[in-house]
This record gives C-alpha cells, structure tokens and sequence, in this order.
C-alpha cells in the first residue's frame, strides 16, 4: 500500500491545507474543511488529443479552425440555452437543486437524441434502473438507442464510452462518481474535482459530448463548486421554486455561446413542457382590481417578458419597519424606497414594506425600478392602476425616470398581449414606432408618473 497523507480541503472552493481550520482563508467559508486523504500521485491515462501534443508555437492565422459541430435535442427551449444545440466533444455540466427536475430535462433531452441521432448513454449514479424505467415510462421517453448503465466507477464508466461510442452521454450525478485510485469519498472536492477533469479529457478525446448533473446546496453552490465549474465548457442552473411549476433554465459559463438566455418549462404530470409564450404564464393570476399591483416588461437573454411586480405597504407594529424583498434587488428596492420618501413625500418609514415578483421571477434589471416605485405608491394610496398599463423605466436618486435599453421590444410584448398604454421614459420616445391601439407615454419622473396613473 502506498503511503497515504491526510488533507484538509475545502469543500467550497477546492483550498488544501495540512491541518485543519475554522476558517477558509481562500474562500472565507466556515467549517468548510473536510478531512480528506490524499492519495499517491494520480496518473493520467488518457492520451492527450492531437493537437495538444504540437508543442511549438504557430501563427494564429496558420491555427486550424472550423466552426463546431452542434445537434441539436429539437427541445427548442434547451437548445437555445446551449447557444444552437449541443457542440460536439463539450462537457456541459447542469446544476440544481435537488428534486427540481435535472434528470427529467436530461432524460428528455436524452431521448430526444437517442431518436434523431443514435445510442445515447445515461450512467445512473444515483438511482435505481427500476426507477429510470419508471420514469423513462411516465415521460413517453422509450427508446432502444437510450442505454442505461447503472455505474459509479469511473474507470468502468470510460471504458464503457470508450467501446460504445454514443452520440452523447450523460452522467447522474457527478457526485455519485468515484476513482478508485483516489481515497477519499465520492462527492468530495477531490472526487468530484478529478472526475469531471477525466471525463473533460474523455470528451475532448473521443469528441462525445458528455452532461455531468450536479447537485447544488442549499446556499446555491455546486458540491465541489468552484472547481467544477473551471473544467467544463458550460455551466447550466436549472431553478425555479419546487412548490411552483415553473423552471427556469440559465446559462452561466459558455464557450460556445451567449450566457444571456434562459429557457422556461413548466412541470407537468408527464414531465417539462417548453413555456413558449413565457409573458402569458406570469401574469396570468394577477388581480386586476386591487392596489400594489404593476405590470413590467423585463428582458431575459434577448426575450422580453412581461412580469408582474407586487409591492404590499403596511404599517409597522414594531418600532422598525421591515423591507422583505423576493424577486428583485433589495438595494436597489431600498434606493426607490428612499426616493419614494423624499421626492414624493411618501411617509415610508412606519410602514412594512413587501415587494415580489409574481410567479417567482427574478428581474435584476433597472427597468423595472419605475414599477416598484408604482406598485408602492399604488399599494400605499390604496388606489390601483389601470389594469391595461404597463410600466417601463429606470429611476434615478432625484427622482427622474432614465431611458431602459431594447425599449422596442419591450413596448411590442406588451402590445402583443393586449395591453392597451405604456409609460416609458421620455427620452425613449424617439426610439419607438407607433403601434396601433397602444398609447405610448414619455414620463422623466416618479412624480408626474404616479400623477397620470394613479
Ligand atoms: P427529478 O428530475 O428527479 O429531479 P432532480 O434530478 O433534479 O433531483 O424531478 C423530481 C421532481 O419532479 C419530483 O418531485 C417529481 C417531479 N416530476 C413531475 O412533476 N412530473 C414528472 O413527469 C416527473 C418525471 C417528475
Ligand atoms: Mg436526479
């Protein structure tokens, strides 16, 4: 037996130290240091591709190039995401929280590749082939090219790649991997670490893509976080709220693509639907006739999409008022709060104030200052605004109402669901065409907009 040396590495940020601390002095978390074995050199047994093997410098013009192969899983949503499809040889990992629906969306997409392209393999970590089965029979996801291997060695995992060669191939979860070779436990930094390095060579090697899931904690970091998020191509977060049947597909990382999308799905009884018309969805539950109640246009990668703000004002039964937020900045929900006091006169600090995005959204844009600031006067007033207005602007500390960018498609998604007036920014104007039926309105402050619209 080779001479085995304890570590203490931490579990957030991949920081190695031989004794352990309270504290870790790279990442700042606490209690993050596990005791971990490190184990006799590790060597590796993948042959470099190639081109890494041509070690002299080239003139760039003389480097070869030749754009990426991509298929695409024709689930429109999650080819989006991914830049246009799938990119040949890249190592995509997908982060959620547990229960959220990562090996739902994988299972689908795996199936929907294993019909269009050939033998796609799904190495089951985490659950039983019982249970794949089962759900494979509840999602409508049969087909004979979609292999099951029920594995966690890693080694045997490559072995099996290497023989069958799939078009595609997806491990669930990362965390369940181990190398034999390695004596610490699957799901530890250095588990984790090493096996998503192997399985990036692996892919890069042989150029099959391969999907790594990866469970997030609960303070919304991947298990081995940083570091795995350094070797693979892309980085996905599949989130949403588990009690709501929404999901929001995001994009992190990506070499070969924008990081500006996101796909939405809904969780249905036979697994994710694409959300086409994603507007529609959240707002659809709003209240037309009560106070507080603001409707926005936010852009989410190059889509815009109609949110609905909420603001409730109430007085405070104890001597500090609270300001709970979900959904939106809370700095920057307290700077309009702030405006709200001085430039509007509004007598804020003996109220509660509670602001949400309906549907569970999150909009971290400026433009959806102007509805903040309205939902809160709206609610404080007690007065609602009109329930065919929407409202689109940047408020800045003097109370002004700022130009918003992509003011065009803003103002045409909230045409194209019916909605009847818009107030922008004044100085925006200029950058939008008539729309028929629609009344476009230049406000340049607070003020003059709850003026018009309360
Ligand atoms: P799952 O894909 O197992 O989550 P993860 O891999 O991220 O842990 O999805 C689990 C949840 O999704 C579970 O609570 C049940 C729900 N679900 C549906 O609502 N409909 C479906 O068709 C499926 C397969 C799951
Ligand atoms: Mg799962």
């Amino acid at each position: 037996m080779p001479k085995t040396e304890i570590r203490y590495v931490c579990q957030n940020c991949g920081y190695d130290s031989p004794r352990w601390l309270g504290k870790c002095p790279e990442c700042g978390e606490w209690n993050s240091l596990v005791e971990e074995q490190a184990g006799p050199e590790i060597k590796t047994k993948i042959s470099l591709p190639e081109i890494e093997k041509v070690m002299a410098p080239r003139p760039i013009t003389e480097l070869e190039f030749k754009t990426e192969e991509r298929f695409e899983t024709k689930i429109a949503e999650f080819d989006r995401v991914l830049g246009g499809g799938i990119v040949s040889g890249s190592v995509v990992l997908v982060a959620g929280e547990p229960g959220i629906g990562k090996s739902t969306l994988m299972l689908q997409a795996a199936n929907s590749l294993a019909k269009s392209m050939g033998q796609v393999l799904y190495v089951a970590g985490e659950e039983s082939t019982k249970q794949i089965r089962l759900r494979a029979e509840r999602l409508g996801t049969l087909s004979k090219n979609l292999q099951v291997l029920p594995e966690t060695n890693l080694f045997a995992i490559e072995k099996n790649i290497r023989e069958t060669k799939p078009q595609f191939a997806i491990v669930d979860s990362i965390q369940t991997i181990f190398r034999e070779d390695i004596p610490s436990a699957p799901g530890s930094v250095s588990q984790v670490r090493e096996c998503a390095n192997y399985l990036v060579r692996l892919a890069k090697s042989i150029h099959v893509p391969i999907f790594l899931i990866g469970h997030v904690t609960k303070e919304g970091s991947i298990a081995g976080p940083r570091v795995l998020e350094h070797v693979v191509d892309t980085v996905l977060y599949f989130e949403g709220e588990r009690h709501k049947q929404f999901r929001i597909l995001r994009v992190t990382k990506n070499r070969f693509g924008g990081t500006n999308e996101i796909g939405i799905f809904e969780m249905r009884e036979k697994g994710l639907h694409e959300v086409a018309n994603p507007s529609e969805m959240f707002i659809s539950e709003r209240s037309k006739t009560s106070s507080g109640s603001v409707i926005t246009a936010a852009i989410e990668g190059t889509r815009p999409i109609l949110v609905e703000i909420q603001s409730l004002v109430t007085s405070t039964s104890s001597g500090y008022p609270r300001r709970t937020v979900t959904g939106v900045d809370y700095n920057r929900s307290s700077i309009i709060i702030a405006v709200l006091e001085k430039r509007l006169g509004l007598k804020l600090s003996s109220q509660d104030i509670y602001i949400n995005v309906a549907g569970g959204v999150k909009v971290d844009e400026p433009a959806a200052d102007l509805a903040i600031a309205l939902a809160t006067v709206s609610c404080y007033k007690d007065r609602p605004v009109a329930k065919d207005l929407v409202l689109i602007g940047e408020v800045g500390l003097a109370g002004e109402v700022r130009a918003v960018s992509h003011i065009g498609q803003r103002v045409k998604e909230s045409a194209k669901l019916g909605f009847k007036q818009v107030i922008v920014p004044k100085t925006n104007l200029t950058e939008i065409s008539n729309l028929k039926g629609v009344k476009i309105v230049g406000v340049s402050s607070v003020k003059e907009t709850s003026e018009i619209s309360l």
